[in-house]
């Protein structure tokens, strides 16, 4: 299966994300997770994307491009891939699809998370993930059993950089700018699925199951 999750920044892509690719067997591409691993690594493009990724911007579409690109050509990604945070601009979509093209391949779904605007901030500047394996924490709202330890693999939470009130504000705006404008674009490829993601965690996750064709109650 080779899926797209589209929603805005706190909608719950990473924390579906997570448990959907372990059910599918297929591989998380989550592209704000390659750039915080080149910052990590303190790599010239990890550099150059933290310039934007501090204050809320989206990173070149030349860089998320070339890195989601070379992402799904490797081998692992051959029988389906969760594209989490890419596209995120017009030119990555029709890029996306002439890199699907090429490869003789097509998107299956694009699951569209619909969270009103008022519960995003305070789901950001909560959150805390997990160091080792990226789950999503929150502190309210899906606590971990253990204070600043993941549950899924017992590793460190930390706090993102961007968390803060004030970047996600920026996000936000971001996200109605650019990224508001790829619904309109995989309704009309007849892709689209939303879903309500203002719903309890589990309850997310079985109507993307049921997207899917999935019974995942
Ligand atoms: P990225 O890492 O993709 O961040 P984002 O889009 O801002 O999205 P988030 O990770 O913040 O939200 P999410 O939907 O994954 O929410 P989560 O599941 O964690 O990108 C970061 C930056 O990288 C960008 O700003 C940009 O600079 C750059 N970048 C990345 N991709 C790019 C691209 N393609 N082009 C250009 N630049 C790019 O959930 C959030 C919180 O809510 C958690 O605490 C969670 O526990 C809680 N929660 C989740 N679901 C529920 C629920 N149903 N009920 C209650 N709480 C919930
Ligand atoms: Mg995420
Ligand atoms: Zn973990």
């Amino acid at each position: 299966m080779r899926i797209v999750f589209l929603g805005p920044p706190g909608a719950g892509k990473g924390t579906q994300a997570v448990e959907i690719v372990e059910k599918l067997g297929i591989p998380h591409v989550a592209t704000g997770d390659m750039l915080r691993a080149s910052i990590k690594n303190e790599t010239p493009l990890g550099m150059e994307a933290k310039k934007y990724m501090d204050q809320g911007l989206l990173v070149p579409d030349e860089v998320t491009i070339r890195i989601t690109g070379e992402r799904i050509s490797q081998p692992d990604c051959a029988n389906g891939f969760l594209l989490d945070g890419f596209p995120r601009t017009l030119a990555q979509a029709e890029a996306l699809d002439k890199l699907l093209a090429d490869m003789g391949i097509q998107l299956d779904a694009v699951i569209n998370l619909q969270v009103p605007e008022a519960v995003l901030i305070p789901r950001l500047t909560g959150r805390r993930v997990c160091r080792n394996c990226g789950a999503s924490f929150h502190m309210v709202f899906n606590p971990p059993a253990s204070d600043g330890v993941c549950d899924r693999c017992e590793g460190e939470l930390y706090q993102r950089s961007d968390d803060n009130e004030e970047t996600a504000v920026n996000r936000l705006s971001v996200y109605n700018t650019q990224t508001a404008p790829l619904i309109a674009y995989y309704q009309e490829q007849g892709v689209l699925k939303n879903i309500d993601g203002e719903q309890e965690i589990h309850q997310v996750l079985v109507s993307i199951g049921k997207a899917l064709g999935k019974n995942w109650a």
